[in-house]
Formats: structure tokens, sequence, C-alpha cells
């Protein structure tokens, strides 16, 4: 069994961008900046939007951090997107979801420019993927391909269930598994809420792809021996043992899938710092595109 090790995975990828950035500074250019703009105080968004601010630093990106208020309107908030979409010495940035419920989440992503969309949410970008043209393709899915593809999973013609259809995770990702090239050419079943009989589906997939958000749902008597299994939960749990108050657990009951998998992301340290990996290629790609 091969753990799909997204942590080190993540730092290569770290470790390479740092090195490009090193090269376009010595060449007299700016670093590549990547704002990200946070509405309120979710515990799990601030430590997200922490770890992004943080793995800037890293491969030295400038980075911004723009903290709203709660209560900051939607003008407010759409003010602030046409200002960084004007501004120059941006490359890129992100607006953490999920927003509060008084702001309509479409019509600010509706605002991003393109160009700048880096978490690839506009639908210019997640239309351009579908059609395979050039397109910034959002952070997670992009994640879980460069880790099929660093550690040579073989995709072609293989079924892959995917279970979850979120625009964020599932959807894009059944989108790129399905494509040509690599970590693509599979088969790919897309199954929610809605799926009957999911367990026939489970028990008959080569790859599966958690994006569920419910822990540890996926259990060893719903697979087939020498499956590759991604796991992209990260639901915190209560833990009264743990100083945090929490810990956080994957859509995978990860020991007895381990034991029948032929390949399996840990949690944490598969997909999640993939994601901020990837995160930061996208900046460094709308950097190169504009320089
Ligand atoms: N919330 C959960 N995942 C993401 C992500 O990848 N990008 C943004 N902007 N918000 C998120």
């Amino acid at each position: 069994m091969i753990v799909l090790d997204g942590k080190k995975t993540a730092q290569d990828l770290k470790e390479e961008i740092k090195i490009t950035v090193s090269e376009i500074r010595k060449d007299g250019q700016r670093s590549p900046h990547l704002a990200a703009i946070l509405v309120g105080n979710d515990g799990a968004s601030l430590t997200y939007v922490g770890s992004k601010v943080r793995s800037c630093k890293y491969v030295g990106f400038n980075s911004t951090l723009i903290h709203l208020d709660e209560s900051t309107s939607e003008e407010i908030l759409l003010k602030k997107i046409i200002e960084l979409n004007h501004d120059d010495e941006l490359d890129g940035y992100i607006v953490q979801l999920p927003l509060p419920n008084h702001i309509n989440e479409e019509k600010i992503l509706l605002a991003i420019d393109p160009k700048k969309d880096v978490d690839g949410f506009h639908p210019s970008n997640f239309g351009r993927m579908a059609l395979e043209m050039d397109a910034f393709i959002p952070a997670t899915p992009f994640g879980i391909m460069e880790l099929l593809e660093r550690y040579q999973i073989e995709t072609t013609g293989k079924h892959c269930v995917v279970i979850g259809r979120s625009h964020i995770v599932g959807r894009p990702i059944s989108i790129l598994m399905s494509q040509k090239g690599q970590a693509g050419n599979a088969t790919v079943t897309v199954a929610h809420s809605r799926t009957q009989d999911l367990v026939s589906l489970t028990k008959n997939a080569d790859i599966i792809v958690m994006a569920l958000g419910i822990p540890e749902y996926l259990r060893a008597d719903m697979i087939k021996k020498g499956v590759t299994v991604i796991d992209v939960g990260i639901t915190r749990v209560a833990d009264e043992n743990h100083p945090k108050g929490y810990i956080i657990k994957g859509d995978v009951a990860y020991d007895e899938v381990a034991a029948k998998a032929a390949a399996i992301t840990p949690v944490p340290g598969g997909v999640g710092p993939m994601t901020i990996a990837m995160l930061l290629k996208n900046t460094l790609i709308a950097f190169q595109r504009k320089n």
C-alpha cells in the first residue's frame, strides 16, 4: 500500500516555486503577489487563509490579507473586488468561502476578474477548464491531479467514482479525470446524496474520490481490494482530549480502508496541503501570463 503523501509533495512543489521566484527576483522583477479576502471570523476559514499567507511568505510571494468584518455589506465587498481587479501590483486573489448569508456568493464570484481568479471559480475559468482551454483550475482538484500524476497512479480506462458534486471539488475533478491527458482518461461516475445503491458503485471502483464532508463515511466493506482512495474530507470533530478541542477527520475510515487499498491519501497531510501548493502555482501562472 502506498500513502499518497500530500504534505511531502506540496513541500516539493513549494521548493520548485521558491526557485522560480528567486529567478524572477534575480531578473529584477517584483515577486508574484496573492491577496485573500476573508469576511468574518469563521474558525476553519481563518486557519486556511492563515496557512495560505504563511505559504506565500515561504516561497517568496508578496501576500495581502484583507480581513473584513462579518457585517460588511455586499456593496463594500464588491468595491474592494473592483479595486483588486485594477491593482497592477496584484497577480491573483481569492475570496474565501463561505461568505456570510447576507452576501450573494454568485454576484461576488462573477465580479472577480477571470485573469486574477486563481481559485478558478469564475464561470469563464470553469467553462474554459471544461472545454480543455487554458484556465485556472480550482486548487483542490488541481492538487488531486498533481498527486495522481506524481505518484503515477494509472487512471486510463479505470472506473473512478467521485462522491460529492460540489462546484469546488466533486464537479471539477469529475471533469478533469474524464478528460484526455495525464491523470485523465478515466470513466467517471459522479455520486451524490440522491444516488441509489452507492455501495454497488464503490465496490466496482478502481479509484474513489471522497468529497462528501461526512467523517469516516467510506468503510472497508464498501470497496474492493487494490483501490486508490482520495480523501478530500476535512471535518472538525469535537475532541476534549485535544488542546484545540477538535480533531480533523476525513471522509474515509482510514485504518480499515488503507488495509485494503493500493494507494490512499491521509487526513491530515493528503489533499489539504496540495490545495495550498496549487493555489501558489496558479498565482505563479497568473504572474507569468501578465509578464
Ligand atoms: N473554502 C473552502 N475551500 C476553498 C477554496 O479552495 N477557495 C476559497 N476561496 N474558499 C474555500
